[in-house]
């Protein structure tokens, strides 16, 4: 007893270990590594029955070393495989991540109006133009008195304007969320900071009571404002032409003047763009001040320009809906968005 070798014994476990009940069980590397130890550790079955080896004869030494070796090698087969399933099984541990390595994919992309807004900042500022800035929520004096805009003028009406109820001690202080950034001229007019030859550039947020795919009722203007002797039609147009060609990186552009009509400016212009397909497409407006406004801050000559982001933007984008700048569709800002910084400038 004990000292008589039973291979039939470790035959019948190694059996076991290919029943596919016994095998559901071992379902984690602990179970197959408790398996292996009972029967290869030191007091593994395995273990304990090669140790009576020695007490055999020569030959039964030998037939029976055979034998137990095929079996040995059999459990290795069997641990093996399954050590690499259980493996494959297991969850990656996490580790560290290296903060120092690029980022290839999700990055976050510029919203194409913060871009070009940015683009045009920085060609305005090129271009010699100082940063002025007024609200958005503005009063009727500055957005509409001020620039010789009449009392029954159809864009004051509250179907064009949005008012804001509680102000209104007088008309003329009334409070609205501003049309134009032309309001920004008066601003800077008052300010007192200006004599009479300078370049000044406002861009933001403006409102008007109008949706549809080529409007909506908040978009954004950059206005351009330029007092000097030199104030002309034609240092207008050079001012434009130089702003336009840098925006969309075309030497070749073109643009002409039509005639129009501003209750701030004589004479009033309508700016087109000429397309590579020959059309013309009016872009913006602008002119030169009216004398009483210029009079009344002791200045002589001037002209202005203001212009559409959302336009511009969508004509450097090849857009059609003005509405996709507001829906949030990931999908499209992946598309039109913009991924470097290069265009950014912090003002
Ligand atoms: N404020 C005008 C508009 O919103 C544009 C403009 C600006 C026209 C400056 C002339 C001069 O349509």
């Amino acid at each position: 007893m004990g000292m008589i070798m039973d291979i039939q014994k470790i035959k019948k476990f190694i059996d076991s270990l290919f029943d596919p009940e016994y095998l559901k069980e071992v379902n984690t590397l602990e179970k197959l590594e408790k398996i292996k130890i009972d029967f290869l550790g030191k007091k593994g079955i395995f273990t304990s029955e090669i140790s009576k080896l020695k007490n055999l004869s020569k030959e039964e030494k030998i037939t029976n070393a055979k034998e137990l070796n095929a079996l040995k090698n059999k459990f290795l087969e069997f641990y093996e495989k399954y050590k690499d399933e259980l493996d494959s099984n297991k969850k990656p541990t996490p580790t560290k991540s290296d903060i120092t390595l690029p980022v290839y994919d999700e990055v976050g992309k510029i919203h194409p109006l913060r871009s070009c807004r940015s683009r045009a900042i920085k060609i305005m500022k090129d271009l010699g133009f100082e940063f002025e800035d007024g609200p958005s929520v503005e009063n009727c004096y500055y957005n509409f008195d001020a620039l010789n805009i009449p009392k029954d003028h159809p864009s004051r009406n509250e179907r064009d304007t949005f008012y804001i109820k509680e102000s209104a001690d007088s008309k003329e202080k009334r409070n609205i969320l501003r049309t134009h950034t032309t309001a920004v001229q008066i601003r800077a007019l008052e300010s007192g900071k200006y004599s009479d030859n300078f370049k000044v550039f406002s861009i933001g947020d403006v409102y008007r009571r109008d949706d549809d795919t080529t409007h909506l009722p908040m978009f954004h203007q950059i206005e351009g404002f330029v007092v000097s002797e030199e104030a002309s039609l034609a240092t207008l147009k050079h001012f434009l032409l130089s702003f336009l060609k840098m925006f969309f990186e075309k030497e070749d552009l073109e643009i002409r003047f039509r005639p129009g009509f501003f209750p701030f400016t004589e004479p009033s212009v309508e700016v087109d763009i000429k397309f590579k397909s020959g059309n013309w497409l009016e872009l913006l407006g602008a002119g030169m001040i009216r004398k009483n406004i210029m009079e009344k801050y002791n200045m002589k000559k001037g002209f202005a320009f203001g212009i559409g982001l959302e336009r511009i933007t969508m004509i450097k984008l090849g857009l059609n809906n003005m509405n996709d700048f507001v829906k949030n569709d990931l999908y499209w800002l992946k598309t039109y968005g913009y991924s470097s910084f290069e265009h950014i400038c912090y003002s």
